[in-house]
């Protein structure tokens, strides 16, 4: 049995928690695709020129531990506006999509690119003002010393670079369903994200 849910939209919206707790719900795999493009942001700010850098992707880089601060966010994102790296990391994305036993993705072009086939597809969104707290409050908890109008605006620059560029820009597919969880607790937006993969299940 194949069935790839696609789950996009910006930071900080709550995808990674949904997509787990969807995973987890119905027994799929989970690949989280900012994940390939943090591993490749991670290299380029060690050096290796991008393009190289995605087409020779390792797992190890994959599960590096620094690919959660903000510099490597920042450094994913430029290297997502260029084509040649996202090019190179289709099969990969496309092959763990219908892999037996069903798939959930998370990122900004699944249900655009990657996976327009896809059997479910949420697009999961909340105010900036909203993520930037969420985000802003995980930082303080990493002892980091940003303010929130630093985090507010990281944020902003991240969204508009992801929606602006030319290549696979960040927006919900035609028949995507939208999930805004800015007043929504965790149970509530996975209650919602469940309810809505059932209706195609
Ligand atoms: O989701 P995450 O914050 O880890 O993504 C980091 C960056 O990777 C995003 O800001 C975006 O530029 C890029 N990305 C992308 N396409 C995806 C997943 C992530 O362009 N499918």
């Amino acid at each position: 049995m194949t069935f790839t849910i696609a789950i996009d939209g910006p930071a900080a919206a709550g995808k990674g928690t949904i997509s787990k707790a969807v995973a987890n719900k119905y027994g799929f795999a989970h690949l989280d695709t900012g994940l390939l493009y943090r591993a490749v942001g991670a290299r380029m700010l060690d050096g290796v020129e991008p393009i190289e850098a995605a087409r020779t992707l390792s797992q190890d880089a994959l599960e590096a531990s620094n690919l959660r601060t903000h510099e490597v966010a920042q450094a994913a994102s430029k290297v997502a506006a260029i084509p040649e790296v996202r090019e190179a990391l289709v099969d990969f994305q496309r092959a763990f999509a219908r892999r037996q036993g069903g798939a959930v993705l998370d990122g900004r072009d699944i249900g655009t690119v990657i996976c327009p086939e896809a059997e479910a597809k949420l697009y999961v969104t909340a105010s900036a003002e909203v993520r930037a707290e969420r985000r802003f409050q995980e930082l303080q908890g990493k002892g980091s010393d940003l303010s929130f109008d630093e985090v507010l605006a990281e944020v902003k620059e991240r969204d508009a670079r992801d929606s602006e560029r030319a290549t696979a820009p960040m927006k919900p597919a035609e028949d995507a369903v939208l999930i805004d969880t800015s007043n929504l607790s965790i149970d509530d937006a996975v209650a919602a994200a469940i309810r809505a993969i059932d209706s195609k299940h």
